[in-house]
């Protein structure tokens, strides 16, 4: 049996597998986001301790016998938050979330610095880790003077199973102090944000051993003391662990709280001029590029709670037939933009409404502003050499058949379903603590599953959409002169 947990933004889940890899169990615990300022995202890193607790607890009601069995453990959770802890292993401050976009100061001043691009192979986003601490460095002194070890939320949450300071090389990919190339810190960086080496926890790929589970916290929990911990994987990566997205130019669509288009590399093949991400895969010897979203299905929720809706009825309720987009258009830059415009102050825009502008309009704009935004990260992949031929559709918003159909259509490309399952960052992340428990062949346990549906591009509607899509472009310069 092993255990694969992931923190994500609005909830923690454990997910349980067998030595063939069958689901056996899962079980989630939710999380909330603290928003005290504009572009601010913020959570309470012991609400993450006392999520996985919940979510162990409620595997452990069904799955206690299978649990007693643990042979390992992975873990993946939300990237590039900045979790300051103190000598005590304390967080100094809430974390400082991947979508908060605060810092955009210091990240343009880091980002101006060509250390930084030459040797992380990628922009220097405001949701990176580096640059929030030199907001807090700037804002919060006492805070930043007190800062023992920045850790990512999975590794804050690997301290509390292990004790020990570790982080992997795909999710240390995105604080813009790793030498992405090297799959190493770099001192250089480190120093340019006032730290060193030594508040960095130790690195293992995400499928080496990472820790080993704490005998007191094991019996609490009612497993075995000592079992491994794998490295793990930022959530993405772990993702892509769990679909099989390993081979050089496999790739997926995201439709998550985030949206993201993930292809896998064999080779480091960075371009931050795209505003591409470029970052070590989990696996060794491997690497990654994506485009990110900040809001995909955060955009439908921000639209779900304006208007008293769930959102998986307005999707529902836009059926299964595709229609021509109509005159409203959706801009999904709710937090900034990363992919293509590196943008932290854009905020999102309905345009084109009219008097018969129902929910279902606005709901429609949403998912195809999501999709066209999705275009946006394939034309940067493709400038950073990688061209697609396919994409698999993960995520919440996946299970929407329209949200799929739009998507394919705007991209051109088949968009495959896989099998029903669980193949998300959770299962990648159970699937890394089998490899490190048994050193076992990642390439020969990270497998994709089977296809049960592909849905192609709708050539009766592929003008409409293109032409729709030229509008959208045009929209964010527009916008963007009228705000500034
Ligand atoms: C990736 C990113 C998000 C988060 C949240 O760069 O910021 O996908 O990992 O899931």
């Amino acid at each position: 049996m092993y255990l694969g947990l992931d923190l994500g933004t609005s909830s923690v889940k454990a997910l349980l597998i067998d030595d063939t890899q069958a689901i056996v169990g899962s079980a989630s615990a939710g999380l909330t986001v603290e928003r005290p300022h504009p572009g601010w995202s913020e959570q309470d890193p012991e609400s993450w301790i006392s999520a996985t607790r919940t979510a162990i607890g409620l595997l452990a009601k069904s799955h206690g016998a299978e649990l007693s069995k643990l042979r390992g453990i992975g873990l993946s959770g939300h990237m590039h938050g900045a979790t300051a802890i103190d000598e005590a292993g304390k967080p100094i401050r809430p974390c400082i979330l991947w979508n908060d976009t605060r810092s955009y100061a210091q990240a343009a001043l880091l980002d101006a610095d060509p250390n930084f691009r030459q040797l992380t192979g990628n922009i220097v986003f405001p949701g990176f880790t580096a640059p929030k601490l030199k907001w807090m460095e700037a804002q919060e002194s006492d805070n930043f003077a007190r800062v023992s070890k920045v850790l990512l939320p999975k590794d804050y949450l690997r301290l509390w199973l292990c004790g020990e300071a570790i982080s992997e090389m795909s999710d240390s990919s995105g604080t813009s102090w790793l030498d992405v190339g090297k799959r190493d810190w770099s001192d250089d960086l480190l120093a340019a944000t006032g730290l060193e080496r030594a508040q960095m926890p130790a690195l293992v790929e995400g499928s080496e051993r990472g820790g080993s589970l704490r005998a007191e916290l094991a019996a609490e929990l009612g497993l075995p003391a000592g079992i491994p911990i794998a490295g793990g994987a930022g959530d993405n990566a772990a993702s892509a662990c769990g679909m099989g997205t390993i081979g050089d130019g496999h790739a997926f669509a995201s439709l998550g709280t985030s949206g993201v288009l993930f292809a896998a590399n064999n080779r480091y093949l960075p371009n931050p001029d795209s505003a591409v991400h470029a970052f070590c895969h989990a696996l060794p010897g491997t690497w990654h590029q994506m485009g990110v979203i900040l809001s995909a299905t955060d955009s439908l929720n921000w639209l779900s709670s304006v208007t008293s809706s769930k959102p998986a009825q307005m999707t529902a309720d836009l059926g299964e037939t595709l229609v021509a987009p109509g005159s409203v258009m959706f801009l999904p830059y709710l937090s900034g933009e990363r992919t293509p415009h590196n943008d932290a102050s854009i905020r999102g825009s309905f345009t084109g409404l009219g008097h018969e502008s129902d929910r279902a309009a606005l709901t429609r704009a949403v998912v195809e502003g999501v999709a066209f935004a999705f275009r946006d990260s394939l034309a940067a992949l493709a400038q950073a050499g990688t061209r697609l031929e396919r994409v698999t559709a993960i995520g919440g918003g996946s299970r929407s058949i329209y949200w799929l159909e739009v998507l394919a259509t705007v991209l051109g490309l088949p968009v495959d379903i896989p099998e029903s399952g669980d193949f998300g960052a959770a299962f990648g992340a159970a699937r890394l603590g089998l490899i490190a428990a048994e050193n076992a062949d990642p390439f020969s346990v990270c497998t994709a599953p089977a296809t049960q549906r592909s849905i192609n591009p709708n050539r009766d509607h592929a003008a409409a959409f293109d032409e729709a899509y030229q509008r959208y472009r045009a929209l964010y310069p527009a916008i963007k002169g009228a705000l500034s």
